[in-house]
């Protein structure tokens, strides 16, 4: 009999930091994506308030609410069973009072069902990764670019590149690791900074344009499979496949079918004595 893959937990990826094993995670926003990221094997989705901009049509992830992220969430955790589900905590959600914090951090859990939550920033959070993980929450850090301080930093720039902003970083991961966090994303800095890091840690780095040293990597599902139009091109995203192009050449296809007659066709046309099977839209609801 095959054996069935376990469910990936924050304890798998200790294991797996400290066997070497590498970590792959990808986002995803929806069931269908969850899914195919499932069956393609990924240890886990994140629902990354990159929705914003790859989903929401949003210029930065600033507009993300908490009540975007759980409905994002619920669809993803409705698709699988076996990736570890990690929501992020949207800008400003857990800058406030602890309870209320908590209390946001409570309903990514219990209504979108995620298994462990993201927040971004370095030793300033340390206190509120602190009181999530005291309450059960396991929490994976996020340093370097972090996308909710954009305004802050004054664009998408590669961080840590000076030897105090380096020192800096690397305090801030000790001081999450500390906190209680399991995990931390690591974005766009220089590979060596990025190597010192995860190895100075016990809890695993997740890299996202911090080159080949992290213990896992994670890259948005839009960027990695050109879904979307006129993805720009980033240096640290390798395109694995080109399913925007491939989506807007066959609704091309079909937008000349339906103008020239030729869809439907007899095969896909329903006549006085067949019936209906199982129909349903987008599944395999067709007719006999
Ligand atoms: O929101 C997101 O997708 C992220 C990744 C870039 C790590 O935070």
């Amino acid at each position: 009999m095959e054996k069935q893959a376990k469910p990936v937990t924050t304890a798998k990826f200790q294991k797996m930091k400290k066997e070497g094993t590498p970590i792959s995670v990808i986002t995803a926003y929806d069931y269908p994506s969850a899914k195919l990221a499932e069956e393609a094997g990924v240890d886990a989705i994140l629902v990354g308030d990159s929705l914003g901009n790859v989903v929401l049509g949003h210029e930065s992830t600033l507009p993300v609410t908490l009540d975007d992220i759980i409905y994002h969430t619920r669809a993803v955790t409705r698709a699988v069973t076996i990736p570890l589900v990690v929501a992020d905590m949207p800008f400003m959600t857990y800058h406030g009072s602890r309870d209320e914090t908590l209390r946001g951090v409570a309903r990514l859990m219990r209504e979108g069902l995620a298994k462990t939550i993201k927040m971004e920033g370095g030793a300033e959070i340390a206190e509120t990764v602190q009181n999530c993980v005291q309450a059960g929450v396991p929490v994976m850090g996020h340093l370097g670019f972090t996308p909710q301080s954009v305004h802050r930093i004054g664009g998408y720039f590669i961080q840590g590149k000076t030897e105090k902003d380096a020192r800096k970083l690397i305090d801030d991961a000790i001081a999450l690791e500390q906190a209680g966090a399991y995990a931390i994303v690591l974005e766009l800095m220089p590979e060596e900074l990025a190597g010192e890091i995860s190895r100075r840690l016990s809890i695993p780095t997740i890299g996202i344009g911090a080159g080949s040293q992290c213990d896992g990597q994670v890259l948005v599902f839009h960027d990695m499979l050109q879904y979307g139009s006129g993805i720009p091109p980033k240096k640290f995203v390798k395109p694995y496949a080109r399913i925007g192009d491939m989506m807007r050449e066959g609704i091309a296809q079909y937008v000349k079918e339906v103008k020239n007659r030729s869809f439907p066709d007899e095969a896909h046309s329903f006549h006085g004595e067949q019936t209906a099977v199982g129909a349903s839209y987008g599944a395999e609801g067709a007719a006999k």
